[in-house]
């Protein structure tokens, strides 16, 4: 499998994605096998946003590969701004072997995939979040047998989250179906990305504002209604009274026959899920999804940098 950064969910063939996935399970059934995967090699995490699951996955996941890893919070200032994005990718490649990054803007991303001499992997940007995707196919795929029979729906808003899945999962030949209120949904760019790859893989992609066509599911997923980053543009009773007739909760489970609930969290519970459906485990797999973060990501890294 080559390729030299994981920036996009559209950049891996269908191919590359189930190997990821593959060794992701690999690492996870025996981590002591990668134990050395990554001696003697240090990443560079640069988060320009707060976070939980990516930090600490990345973190302790990097330890268990026998790495290092250093993090990079705001006192650097925003990226671009203090030195150019280019400044910032030369000078990490002096000293680490990989950057990960999260950031406000893809185009940081890229920036910094163009200036290092170094594996870049996108942490999260406004468009991507493309090591949850990977993580959340470790976890579906975890779940059913076979990934061609399943069938995910996406409800809330259209966001890094929904790119990601909607693009991984065209490119796997999943049935994906992303439901967003009206004048919330993706970009017309992204939606042409995704009927692309859907028209090669032979992928069913339906973009609905109806909750009525759902019809029957497999995996309901959902995110925040506000993304980080996005909160001082939106009025919050705007957005409950918007959003509201999407949330996912026990009805809708019933409603479309799902047996499995995701979020990528962090969750506003009463918003876009239930609490109630949030911590039934007979649905809920928030926390496997938040563990396969760490074990897809240590497939990203042995990929890129392994020996
Ligand atoms: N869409 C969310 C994902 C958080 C992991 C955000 O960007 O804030």
């Amino acid at each position: 499998m080559t390729f030299s950064h994981f920036l996009a969910d559209d950049l891996q063939s269908k191919q590359q994605i189930l190997d990821l996935i593959s060794l992701a399970k690999t690492i996870k059934n025996s981590p002591a096998d990668f134990a050395s995967a990554l001696a003697g090699k240090s990443v560079a995490m640069i988060f320009e946003k707060p976070s939980l699951r990516t930090h600490v996955s990345f973190d302790i996941g990097i330890a268990k590969l026998g790495g290092h890893a250093l993090y990079l919070g705001q006192q650097n200032g925003k990226l671009g701004e203090r030195e150019r994005v280019s400044d910032y990718a030369k000078n990490l490649s002096c000293y680490a072997d990989a950057i990960v990054a999260r950031v406000f803007d893809h185009q940081s991303i890229v920036g910094l995939a163009e200036h290092a001499s170094v594996p870049v992997i996108n942490a999260l940007c406004d468009l991507y979040h493309p090591c949850q995707a990977l993580a959340d196919f470790v976890t579906i795929s975890e779940k059913f047998d076979d990934l061609s029979e399943v069938k995910v729906a996406y409800i809330g808003d259209a966001n890094n989250v929904s790119n990601s899945l909607m693009l991984m999962a065209a490119t796997l030949g999943v049935a994906f179906t992303l439901v967003t209120p009206t004048g919330c949904g993706p970009s017309a760019a992204m939606i042409d990305k995704v009927k692309t790859i859907a028209s090669h893989s032979g992928a069913i992609f339906t973009h609905t504002t109806d909750m009525d066509a759902l019809g029957s599911q497999d995996v309901i997923y959902t995110d925040t209604w506000v993304s980080m980053g996005n909160e001082d543009d939106q009025d919050k009773d705007n957005v409950l009274a918007t959003f509201m007739p999407y949330q996912v909760n026990h009805q809708l489970m019933a409603n479309t026959g799902a047996s499995v609930v995701m979020h990528c969290q962090p969750a506003h519970l009463e918003e876009e899920i239930t609490t109630a459906l949030f911590d039934d485990e007979k649905y809920s797999v928030v926390f496997q999804q938040a563990e396969n973060r760490m074990w897809a990501q240590n497939a990203v890294l042995v990929t890129l940098l392994g020996a």
